[in-house]
């Protein structure tokens, strides 16, 4: 979408907002002026969502759910949760363990996995928290003070990845998306990374030299994709993927590594098609595509690589156990029966629409992926049992 365009489609900022993205504004401003002139985007994204008390999730408003700027599983239904929970207990049931939770977002998920666990008897020892969000956080203590003792005592929340590796289930729910990415274009045959400038009174486009990590990246990437990308091609590379996998993935002795997200293999993700990126933007449940506009404000993200996750998973010393559509996962998980289980005919039929919204290909069924990655896991998993999607990695 163009800039113009997804200015019509935005509703108008409050002066509050006004005031924050003009400070976060002002914060990256200086950081181009420091740099010559030019940042990353990867730099200007780090900034707008995670600058300290400034950026988009770091700052108070209320992001997900409803009355936010998106929805994610979780806050469509606690079926999500429910199905999280099943594939949890059957790594926890017969050894016991914890669980470590990334991201939590509003802690909707961390409460419904805590009390599907309880009504099955394998509460995890602990459910830790990694949040980076400060506002996010407090956000989810609030939430999750509503559970009974038994269940809120075993919540945690950690200020880094825990130094002793854990056995038992890590979680991560749409945090691979928020990851700041670079970007790039083909001109000519020749990679450019497109970074940020300051021109005009607005944030602008500069394209570059690709910085050398992105430059082999591409490089060692683009040398297996099946088809020429045309001329003018745009897309996304997120270096930190593999940083962040080698982190968690250190931070786990046995177990489990469930990653939920959309993306693609690497094929169909870097494909002529898809000749503007993957890119966009969230505010107020509008999504599109101009990350120059209400800085600091709105959400910022990008569709995953898979192949990627899968090649950080590998390199880390995990194994991938499983790749499957979020559709796939959560009928293997037993999604239909919750959805049809007891309560009024009012309740069955709000449920039957959350789990198709979950499942539906044109919803979050087929666009959203489940990643299973392990070590020192041996027994079969059963959200991973009704497809294989890893040979398409
Ligand atoms: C798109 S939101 C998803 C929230 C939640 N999992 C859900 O599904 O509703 C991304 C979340 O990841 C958190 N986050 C982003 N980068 C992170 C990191 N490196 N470590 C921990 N949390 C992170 C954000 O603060 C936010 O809670």
């Amino acid at each position: 979408m163009t800039r113009s365009a997804s200015h019509s489609i935005l509703p108008p900022l409050t002066p509050e907002e006004q005031q924050q993205s003009l400070a976060v504004s002002e914060l990256i401003r200086g950081q181009i002026e420091a740099a010559g002139g030019v940042v990353s985007f990867e730099s200007f994204m780090e900034a707008a969502l995670y600058a300290p008390g400034l950026g988009y999730y770091s700052a108070g408003a209320a992001k997900i759910g409803a009355g936010g700027d998106f929805v994610t599983a979780p806050e469509v239904s606690d079926l999500f949760g429910r199905c999280v929970a099943r594939q949890c207990a059957e790594v926890l049931s017969p050894a016991g363990g914890e669980i470590l939770e990334i991201g939590a977002g509003t802690g909707r998920l961390a409460a419904t996995v805590l009390e599907a666990l309880a009504e099955n008897g394998v509460l995890p020892e602990r459910y830790a928290i990694l949040e980076v969000s400060a506002d996010l956080a407090s956000r989810q203590r609030a939430h999750l003070q509503k559970l009974p003792p038994a269940l809120r005592d075993r919540v945690v929340w950690l200020k880094r990845l825990p130094e002793t590796p854990l056995r038992g289930v890590i979680v991560a729910n749409e945090v691979l998306d928020a990851l700041p990415f670079t970007r790039i274009a083909l001109r000519g045959g020749v990679l450019h990374e497109i970074g940020v400038a300051f021109d005009g009174g607005a944030f602008v486009e500069r394209e570059q030299d690709p910085a050398s990590p992105l430059a082999q990246a591409w490089s060692s990437l683009s040398a297996e994709l099946p088809m020429r990308l045309p001329d003018g091609y745009c897309s996304e590379v997120c270096l930190r993927i593999e940083p962040w996998i080698a982190g968690v993935g250190a931070c786990l002795e046995s177990g489990l590594f469930l990653l939920f997200d959309y993306g693609l293999p690497r094929a169909h993700y870097y494909h002529s098609q898809r000749i503007d990126g993957t890119l966009r933007c969230h505010f107020k449940q509008r999504a599109h595509g101009d990350p120059f506009v209400n800085v600091g404000v709105q959400d910022i993200t990008a569709w995953v690589d898979f192949t990627r996750v899968a090649e950080a998973a590998v390199a880390a010393d995990l194994e991938v156990l499983g790749f499957v559509t979020q559709a796939a996962f959560l009928l293997a998980t037993g999604i239909q029966d919750m959805a049809a289980q007891s309560g009024t005919l009012l309740e069955r039929v709000q449920r039957a629409g959350e789990a198709r919204k979950l499942l539906l290909p044109g919803e979050m069924g087929e666009a959203f992926k489940v990643m299973a990655l392990g070590k020192n896991h041996e027994s079969p998993l059963t959200g991973f049992s009704l497809q294989d999607l890893r040979r398409s990695l």
